[in-house]
């Protein structure tokens, strides 16, 4: 079986010239996601893709570091970071677990379209509780759609056997809030603009003493 990085190398390009399939409610994240950033937060952002949400809140924190599996997407990226002239990016081809910054080292984590695309969301998200500051949050989009009521979700099991094709988990908003709490995440804010969209979730890690 390929690597997942195949099949995102191969679109990247394509992924990068897309339009924003939502581009309201993309915007409405951007916004709420700015209300946890602070000037001195170090943030984290895994499957970057193609940079945009890196690039558009840099400017405001003290760091970010952007890391993706596909060397491709990463080009894209990095390009796009300096054409906007923004220089606290740091670039990684990594996935959450071959990451080798110290534990509780993130004000914030971004997820963004990704907790769907990985084989074992729940050991995703206690990788993003372990790398968190105690107080920090984890901010993620994911699509869930177990609830979607879309034929997809019969079919979506198949594409784990297909080479080409990436991983898509199947699972409900209720299951993904399950595995933050499980994880010991306190949910602060969620917002799912209808049933087939995305569920954006703010869940922090509580202050430990
Ligand atoms: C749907 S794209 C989302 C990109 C970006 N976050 C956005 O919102 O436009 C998914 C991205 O996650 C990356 N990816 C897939 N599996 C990953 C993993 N296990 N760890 C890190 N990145 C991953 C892919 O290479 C791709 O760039």
């Amino acid at each position: 079986m390929s690597h997942p990085s195949t099949f995102w190398d191969r679109i990247a390009k394509r992924y990068a010239r897309q339009p924003v399939a939502d581009e309201a409610a993309y915007q409405k994240k951007l916004s709420v996601t700015r209300q946890y950033l602070e000037p001195s937060s170090h943030v984290l952002e895994f499957g970057c893709g193609t940079g945009t949400t890196a690039i558009y809140h840099a400017p405001v924190v003290a760091d970010v570091h952007a890391i993706d599996i596909s060397a491709n997407m990463l080009a894209i990226a990095k390009q796009k970071a300096t054409d906007s002239g923004v220089d606290n990016i740091s670039f990684e081809q990594a996935d959450l677990h071959e990451l080798t910054c110290p534990n509780a080292s993130w004000d914030a984590v971004l997820g963004m379209s990704i907790l769907h695309l990985v084989t074992n969301k729940d050991a995703e998200i206690q990788r993003v509780y372990q790398l968190l500051k105690s107080g920090g949050v984890f901010i993620s989009s994911t699509v869930c759609i177990e609830d979607s009521g879309a034929w997809f979700k019969y079919v979506a099991p198949i594409f784990r056997w297909l080479p080409f094709l990436p991983t898509v988990a199947v699972f409900s908003e209720r299951m993904l809030k399950d595995s933050l709490e499980a994880a010991g995440f306190e949910i602060e804010y969620d917002w799912r603009p209808s049933p087939e969209k995305s569920v954006f979730i703010v869940a922090r890690k509580p202050l430990q003493r």
